[in-house]
């Protein structure tokens, strides 16, 4: 199969992991027989100290003729002054509103050796294995007006969190179908005890789940289900949520798998065409030091190979090389345990590309 893949690596260790990514396709590419382009183009910080903005009209053209998006990570302290008009993040988020990718899939499994490395207790970490579905093109992250001014001579700010019901309904779609492959349970979750925007959610989540008989729906307020992600995280088959609350629950759910840098995210529109990405951030002081964790950049390609190129076997393989080096007791510093070896992003990224290439799965 031929397919284009744009790479905007971004800023931080975005660089260093999206190397190891590629390093990891290239592997897949020459295993079993596929022809992988790539496009590289500036996003975030990088993006504004060439051209003044986060994302240029040309950087969106370039992610947009692609089959894919391979996107590091966004942002640092040099672009951070809070009076600044111009911001890093826009150009993460214009790439997810321009390219209509309405939902943000983030699985959440442990690996086999990873439950030590959590500061969860183990036995709370048995059977885990969910997904997250993050609404991501509107709620706070997009309302208007949004906006800082004077009021009474004090200063004051607004942000605007609306969504309509065509916008819920298509997420919430998204979360069924999911389930179907999985568990068939679907938890909404909202805070529709105080939001407008949450008890249309509801509303709207309900009507969809009727379409799904064969999938268990409930609805969950946001601050039970926080709560429940720590005590009982198991519990759990496919969330689905409002941005911002998904945001903030999914760096929470990523200590169950011991580290950020564990966790990759999958952001789909209508059609094929989604945009990989890990949750984690820039991480600016590990920068350009070969210590990043590259395994949930690695992940996210793995859900490109699945979701947008339909290369199942492939995709397994990346993950169960990854199982392979992590369960084998190599490590990056963040996923250290007793008796393993320390490796950095680079060493990590040979690994994994070796044991794709080893390919004593690649026919399973
Ligand atoms: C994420 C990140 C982004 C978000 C930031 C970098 C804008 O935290 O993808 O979870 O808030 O969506
Ligand atoms: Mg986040």
């Amino acid at each position: 199969m031929q397919a284009k893949i744009a790479v905007l690596a971004g800023d931080g260790i975005g660089p260093d992991v999206n190397a190891e990514a590629i390093k990891v396709l290239d592997a897949v590419a020459s295993q079993f027989g596929h022809d992988f382009e790539y496009r590289e183009g500036l996003v975030g910080g990088v993006s504004i100290d060439a051209h003044g903005v986060a994302l240029t009209d040309e950087t969106f053209e370039l992610a947009k003729e692609c089959d894919a998006l391979l996107l590091g990570a966004i942002g640092g302290p040099k672009w951070d002054d809070p009076r600044s008009t111009v911001r890093p993040e826009q150009g993460l988020l214009a790439l997810r509103k321009r390219l209509g990718l309405f939902a943000n899939l983030r699985p959440v499994q442990i690996f086999p050796g990873l439950a030590s490395v959590s500061t969860i207790r183990e036995q709370v970490l048995e059977n885990v294995d969910l997904v997250v579905v993050r609404e991501l093109t509107g709620g706070l992250y997009f309302g208007q007006p949004s906006e800082r001014y004077e009021a009474d001579g004090r200063r004051s700010a607004v942000d605007t969190m609306a969504y309509d019901e065509t916008e819920v309904a298509r997420v919430v779609r998204v979360a069924c179908e999911l389930s179907r492959k999985r568990r068939h349970k679907v938890t909404s979750v909202d805070k529709a005890n105080v939001l407008s925007t949450s008890r249309l959610w509801r509303e709207v989540a309900n009507e969809i789940a009727a379409d799904y008989p064969d999938v268990e729906f409930e609805d969950m307020l946001v601050d039970s289900a926080a709560m429940r992600l720590i005590r009982d995280p198991s519990y759990f088959d496919v969330i689905v949520t409002e941005n911002t609350f998904g945001d903030i629950i999914t760096d929470e759910a990523s200590m169950l798998a011991g580290s950020m840098g564990m966790l990759p995210s999958a952001s789909l529109g209508d059609g094929k065409y989604g945009m990989y990405e890990p949750i984690h951030g820039s991480a600016p002081r590990r920068a350009g030091q070969n210590l990043a964790n590259p395994i949930a950049m690695i992940l996210s390609a793995a859900m490109l190979l699945q979701l947008t190129l339909g290369l199942e076997r492939e995709a397994r393989a990346v993950e169960h090389a990854v199982v392979k080096v992590v369960s084998g007791g190599h490590r990056t510093y963040d996923i250290m345990g007793e008796g393993c070896q320390q490796v950095g992003t680079r060493e990590m990224g040979d690994l994994i590309a070796s044991a794709v290439e080893a390919g004593d799965f690649a026919t399973g």
